[in-house]
């Protein structure tokens, strides 16, 4: 007789790697159960699996340094971050890329490797340049011209020459969604190829008194699943490299092509393996700097998502059901927008499962709803589950990069808790936000 798996089974897949179905047909993340993290917690909950991120960042780096031993993966903390997690990744060998002082705090608070942390960003303020110079920080990723004379000045005022990259626009489309797209002429990021604006930020690079140019960066977007335009944006920067030393000198010793490496969140649509982007990224770094006589740079690459969107998953307790016969069933949940706006954003899908009922058959189409007074808070359209009844427990897999640090206060609603789970034991590494919390700072 073949036993009937349930619908979690198929889904597997997609969540974190230490995913089982346990007794009473509960779903155990990290030998959790997510049922009774759940109760004991409250929901929204975000459970991160500490086996995953850990896996990862190792098939990052092996994935890199064993065709390139000259490569530094910092991880893009905009994806996820708080100082649980930077302390891993530090234990993990990891950089990290930040894009805001309290970004960098999260590091400065870990005592992380400053030599290791680059600062990102296209509209850095003196007082966050300041605080990275103070903490020593190991590069500036400089985005525009206005900033190559702030951060001169400051560093000048520092007493210190700060290494730096410019980040350039290659003028490369990745094919991914349009608000996650980088690298092309129209884009508010980094210094433009086409018009002749990266020659002109490098040559005036090169004349400051206190900044030292020691490479070139790029990012071509997020969620790229296309490995050629990772290709093709290596080729045009180390091209312009080659001619940047023939005009002006310009040695290329940092070269970094970004971030961006696609994840799997639906069941169908699997991504490439790190290891073909490291292949591509690598054969192109090595062909190029062959052909062109370069002395091959060192490699920085800076995934965010990869490393931490299949570790997250969100937990939920169902709460109203309105059933529109013929139309739509609605099933509503204690979270939605407010910690994750992906799907309203950017049409974002997920998969789900009802975390109590992981062997029961999926037999009724329905639309998963968030909580949040807004027609478009719906995060999962069309989710084909068990029957749902009010105070199940649904979980969201593939839910670790871009909710939670772009979570907000939608009518004013506490931002969720998270844990960190391990073998077994499940430890608090964020408390859910009170109405206290909130209220601190507003003044009558
Ligand atoms: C400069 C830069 N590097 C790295 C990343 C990380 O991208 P991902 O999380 O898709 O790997 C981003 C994200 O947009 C970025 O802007």
């Amino acid at each position: 007789m073949v036993r009937y798996k349930g619908h979690v089974e198929a889904l597997l897949p997609v969540f974190p790697l230490a995913t089982e179905i346990g007794p009473r047909a509960h779903l155990r993340i990290g030998g959790c159960d997510t049922v009774e993290m759940a109760a004991q917690f409250g929901t929204p909950l975000y459970v991160f699996d500490e086996f995953t991120l850990r896996t990862k960042c190792r098939e990052l780096r092996r994935e890199f340094t064993s065709r390139y031993p000259n490569s530094l993966i910092i991880y893009a903390s905009k994806a996820f971050t708080n100082p649980a997690l930077a302390a891993i990744l530090a234990e993990e060998g990891m950089g990290l890329d930040v894009v805001s002082g309290g970004e960098l705090a999260v590091a400065q608070r870990v005592k992380f490797p400053a030599r290791d942390v680059y600062f990102h960003g296209n509209n850095k303020t003196r007082e966050e340049m300041e605080q990275a110079l103070d903490f020593g920080i190991g590069r500036v990723v400089v985005d525009g011209f206005h900033e190559l004379q702030l951060l001169n000045e400051v560093a000048r005022q520092n007493n210190t020459n700060q290494d730096i990259l410019l980040r350039i626009s290659p003028g490369v489309d990745p094919h991914t969604h349009a608000h996650i797209t980088t690298g092309v002429l129209d884009s508010k990021f980094g210094f433009p190829l086409a018009n002749g604006q990266a020659e002109e930020a490098l040559r005036q690079a090169l004349c400051t008194s206190n900044l030292n140019l020691v490479g070139l960066h790029c990012h071509i977007g997020s969620q790229v699943f296309e490995t050629e335009p990772y290709r093709r944006a290596v080729e045009v920067m180390l091209r312009f490299a080659a001619e940047m030393r023939r005009k002006h000198g310009f040695e290329l010793m940092e070269f970094s092509p970004g971030g961006g490496f696609g994840v799997q969140y639906m069941h169908d649509a699997p991504a490439p393996p790190i290891a073909r982007y490291a292949e591509v990224i690598i054969s192109a770094v090595l062909e190029l700097s062959r052909e062109l006589g370069l002395t091959p740079p060192k490699l920085i690459v800076e995934p965010g998502r990869s490393v931490v969107a299949q570790a997250g998953v969100a937990l939920y307790t169902v709460g109203s059901i309105k059933d529109i016969p013929e139309v739509r069933k609605y099933v509503s949940l204690d979270g939605g927008m407010g910690d994750n706006i992906r799907p309203a954003l950017y049409d974002a899908r997920y998969e789900a499962v009802v975390a109590n009922k992981a062997d029961a058959p999926a037999r009724e189409r329905v639309t998963l709803a968030g909580r949040f007074c807004e027609s478009g808070d719906v995060l999962v359209k069309d989710a084909m589950l068990p029957a749902v009844e009010p105070g199940n427990i649904v979980a969201i897999p593939v839910s670790g990069a871009y909710a939670l640090t772009m979570a907000s206060n939608y009518n004013n609603v506490p931002r969720p808790a998270i844990v960190l789970v391990r073998d077994g034991a499940a430890r608090l590494i964020r408390r859910r936000e009170t109405y206290e919390d909130m209220m601190a700072r507003e003044r009558v």
